[in-house]
This record gives C-alpha cells, sequence and structure tokens, in this order.
C-alpha cells in the first residue's frame, strides 16, 4: 500500500499509468491523461466489467451515446435544478471551498447532504477560517456542477456535456425496448464520459471533471421487484453491510441476503447487491475486510434515488471510498422524460395488459475511481526485494507476461525468446524486455505488474524449456516451450 496520495501520483506518472492532462502547460486540475499502462489496465477493467454485469445476462445490451445533450434532458432529469453543490467563498479573498468538504475536513464530521443553512450553521460554530488568508467565510450558497456548451453559430443552442452516462440510455428507452422485441428487464450500459464542474477536484483521479463512468440501468417492471428468480438460491450470501444503524458503532456488519430483504429492500435489489460483492471479491480478488456497502440515509441519497448504497474500497490514505453505487431511481427518470418531452414512456405488460412506466435499477461505477482504488490496493513497496511491486490481478494487469533472455548479447537466445514472444503475443498482453540485467527486468517487470516473466536461458537452446517467474512469490518453474500455452491458459484463470 501506498504512504501517500503523492506516493502513488508520482508512481503513476513516473512509470506511464497517469498524470494532469495539459501537463507541459502546468496541467489543468480535475482532468488526467492515461498512459500506455494506464490505458491498457482501464480497458482491462472496463472488460471485465462488460463481461460480468453485461454480457453474461440475456437482453442487456452495450450502447455508445453522444456526451453532449439537450438542455431540456436535464431539466426532465432534475439536474437543472437539483445537482448542486454547496460551496463558502472567503469574504476577503475570493476562495472557493466545497462547503461540506471544508466542514467534514474540520470538524470530521459527516456533512454530506447537509443544507446550505446547516453548512453555514457548521463553519460559524466552529469558526472555521479561510485556510488562504484567514479571515471569514460568507453564507453557504450553492452551484449547478454542469458544464454547459454553447452550440453553433451564435451560439444558438445551448446544451449540456452529461453529468452522468445514464442519462442516455433513458431518452433511448423506448427505441431499444421496441428493438428488442419488448422484453424486460432490459439493460443498457454505457461505458463512458461525464462531466461534472467539481469545486474542488482532488485526490488525483477520485475527484475528477472529466472522467469516465460504467453504468447499467436495468429497467424493470416495478411490481417484479420483489422477485428474482436466483435469490432462493443466494439467500445465505453474507454481504458486507454498513447501514445507517451500524453508524454510531462503526461496524461493518455481515448480513444475509435474506435479512436485508427482511429488512425491507426488495428482492431484486439485494439481488444486485450479491453480484456487486462479488464481482470485487471474486472477480477481481478484492480482499473481503476492504470492501463495504454502505447505506445512505435520506440527507444523503442522490435526489432520484429511493434505495441507494454506495460500493466502498479501503484505501491507504483515504480510508473507505465510494467507488460505485447500487441506485433504485423508480420512474423518477422516465417520468421526467415523458412529461418534458409529451413523448409516452409507458409499456403494456402482454400478459396483464397493465400500462406502466419502468423503473430503473442502476450499477454506478466510476472507472477512474476504481482503477485508482486497484492501483492503491495492490502497490507494495518491497523492502526486501527493493522495489515496488504492483500485484494486480491476471485478468486486469497491463501485461500478463514478460519474455525475457537471459543476457542481451547472445543473439540464440534473443531470437529464441523473441520467437516465443511473438507466437505468446497473439492471444495474450505480452512485452519483450532485453534491456539490462536480469535482475533489473525482473524489478521492472514487479512494478508496472506483470504477472509472470519467462525467461529463455542457455538450457533453452538444449531441453527447449523456459523458466517462469511468478510475480507475487518469485517462485520459478521450469515448463517446456511445447506446454507453455496450455500453462498460461492456466495461469490466466488464476
Ligand atoms: N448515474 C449515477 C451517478 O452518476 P454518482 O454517485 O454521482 O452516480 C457514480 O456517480 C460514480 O461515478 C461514483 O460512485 C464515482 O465512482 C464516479 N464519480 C462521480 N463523480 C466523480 C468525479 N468527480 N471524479 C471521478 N469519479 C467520479
Amino acid at each position: 500500500m501506498a504512504e501517500k496520495t503523492s506516493d502513488l501520483a508520482t508512481f503513476f506518472k513516473k512509470k506511464g499509468f497517469l498524470y494532469p492532462s495539459s501537463d507541459i502547460y502546468g496541467g489543468l486540475a480535475g482532468f488526467y491523461d492515461y498512459g500506455h499502462l494506464g490505458t491498457m489496465l482501464k480497458r482491462n477493467f472496463e472488460n471485465v466489467w462488460r463481461k460480468f454485469f453485461v454480457e453474461s445476462q440475456d437482453n442487456y445490451y452495450e450502447i455508445e451515446t453522444a456526451n453532449i445533450m439537450h438542455e431540456n434532458v436535464f431539466k426532465a432529469s432534475g439536474h437543472l435544478e437539483n445537482f448542486i453543490d454547496p460551496i463558502v467563498k472567503c469574504s476577503k479573498c475570493g476562495f472557493f471551498e466545497r462547503a461540506d468538504h471544508l466542514v467534514e475536513k474540520t470538524t470530521k464530521i459527516r456533512a454530506e447532504g447537509l443544507s446550505s443553512e446547516e453548512l453555514t450553521r457548521e463553519i460559524e460554530k466552529h469558526h472555521l477560517k479561510c485556510p488562504k488568508c484567514s479571515s471569514s467565510f460568507e453564507k453557504v450558497s450553492v452551484m449547478n456542477m454542469m458544464f454547459p456548451v454553447n452550440i453553433g453559430v451564435g451560439n444558438q443552442h445551448k446544451a449540456y456535456l452529461r453529468p452522468e452516462t445514464a442519462q442516455s440510455p433513458y431518452v433511448n428507452f423506448k427505441l431499444q425496448y421496441e428493438l428488442q422485441r419488448k422484453k424486460l428487464p432490459l439493460g443498457l450500459a454505457i461505458v463512458g464520459r461525464a462531466y461534472r464542474n467539481e469545486i474542488s477536484p482532488r485526490h488525483v483521479t477520485l475527484r475528477m471533471r472529466e472522467f469516465t463512468q460504467a453504468e447499467l440501468q436495468i429497467f424493470v417492471n416495478p411490481d417484479l421487484m420483489n422477485e428474482h428468480p436466483e435469490f432462493d438460491s443466494l439467500q445465505d450470501y453474507e454481504l458486507r453491510t454498513m447501514l445507517v444503524e451500524d453508524r454510531p458503532q462503526k461496524m461493518i456488519v455481515e448480513r444475509t441476503a435474506a435479512e436485508l430483504v427482511e429488512r425491507g429492500l426488495p428482492k431484486y435489489y439485494v439481488y444486485h447487491l450479491i453480484k456487486i460483492q462479488q464481482f470485487y471479491v471474486d472477480e477481481l480478488r478484492v480482499p473481503k475486510h476492504k470492501f463495504r456497502l454502505y447505506e445512505l440515509n435520506e440527507k444523503e441519497k442522490a435526489f432520484y434515488n429511493k434505495y441507494h448504497f454506495d460500493i466502498e474500497m479501503e484505501l491507504s490514505e483515504h480510508g473507505f471510498t465510494e467507488i460505485g453505487g447500487l441506485h433504485y431511481r423508480t420512474d423518477h427518470d422516465l417520468k421526467g422524460h415523458q412529461e418534458v418531452s409529451t413523448q409516452s414512456m409507458e409499456i403494456v405488460d402482454e400478459e396483464t395488459g397493465k400500462k406502466f412506466i419502468p423503473h430503473v435499477l442502476e450499477v454506478s461505477f466510476g472507472v477512474d475511481r476504481n482503477v485508482y482504488a486497484l492501483l492503491d490496493l495492490h502497490y507494495n513497496d518491497d523492502q526486501e526485494r527493493g522495489n515496488i511491486v504492483l500485484s494486480l490481478p491476471a485478468k486486469i494487469t497491463p501485461f500478463f507476461c514478460a519474455v525475457f533472455p537471459l543476457v542481451k548479447n547472445k543473439p540464440e537466445l534473443a531470437a529464441k525468446a523473441r520467437g516465443i514472444y511473438q507466437e505468446l503475443r497473439k492471444d495474450w498482453r505480452f512485452f519483450y524486455d532485453e534491456v539490462a540485467s536480469i535482475g533489473r527486468r525482473y524489478a521492472r517487470a514487479d512494478e508496472i505488474g506483470i504477472r509472470y516473466g519467462i525467461t529463455v536461458d542457455f538450457e533453452s537452446l538444449d531441453d527447449n524449456a523456459v523458466t517462469i517467474r511468478d510475480r507475487d512469490t518469485t517462485k520459478q518453474q521450469r515448463v517446456p516451450v511445447s506446454e507453455l500455452k496450455q500453462k498460461l491458459q492456466e495461469l490466466s484463470h488464476e
């Protein structure tokens, strides 16, 4: 684990994972670029996400949609009115800060969801002053976080960069429903950009102004929210929850799925809490104790949600941090779009003839926050080895394997190593390195998370076998080249 965000930020840049955007001009707060390794890691995460949440389900599809959307979309969704953050301004130097963050940071109370008046009272009560010039703050006000854009010659049309990918599936719903043979549940997923004019972007990619979301909108019949065909077989599954009632004891409580349903959550919702925990614990191998499902209270819930749990991972410096959420948005969005567009969002249940507007369960992930969290979790400054080891799981790490000739200046070794590399890179993400001593190359591979190193040595020329080095244990095993593909196949499923 990294000690500080700045250690990680330095490491990310040094290795080519990610770094401030427009860096040669001093950067732009809240915007980041991904280098070659970061891009590969991000894509791998997105692909694992796609496979797990979208491609494994009947009637779930991915769509790609415009990032700039009509002003009325956000009138209908409520974002124009409600997508606001509290801000506080210094009365003297004009410094701005997000008011709830200021209160949280200085008083350690949870301030998310407090009204402007409540935040003003907290600031006055605790005599909070401007960190830049020590003057007092003005009263807390609010700022809409969307980026407006003017389109066309003379800026005739006002539009917005979408603050969440979610609105696109809602405005696409009726068409997609017709195209997909009018079946529910219908899942529409987007992996794409979202934009928010954050007041204080910070902590590298944890709070950005342009970021990637992977969001799945599941359109369901609200009468069926209390059932799921797989629920019964999973009712004893234990979920790591922190409900509102657990907060005073600061306790994460393992509760069975059945227990959460007894407490009033719909089975369909709890089933998806299970899927999410399985995604982290089984697919991404996140240790259970670093994961929790955090229930939000009435004040904290997003304005569109009836039920809202944050998905959280424990980070080295920031503690448990939100990386996603499970949102039961009811018919809030479709109803809004029906009103503003005057196009009906109602559908007819073909069995019962009942007309209704579908409800939406949203499974929402911030890709950048997940990538940050996984890097943070797997960053180990290994004192014994004297280098950093990035222990990312095989399926998401940028390179699965590297091939090394033991020494560089032996053309027969390099030729054999290159041949193996060329063959295996057809199936896996492979890296070739012949520069510097073998020890140095192992260290470099550890630092960028290469799961296995394949070394071609002098013996390889005689026995046609190579050595596979395990990044995490440093143990080595000898494998005939003829069995290498099969061996890697096994290892890639770990
Ligand atoms: N569609 C629902 C939605 O957008 P959200 O909780 O506002 O819900 C979903 O955002 C996820 O997007 C968050 O859990 C987080 O991972 C990510 N996210 C939100 N704001 C972000 C920001 N400023 N920078 C990076 N990621 C962000």
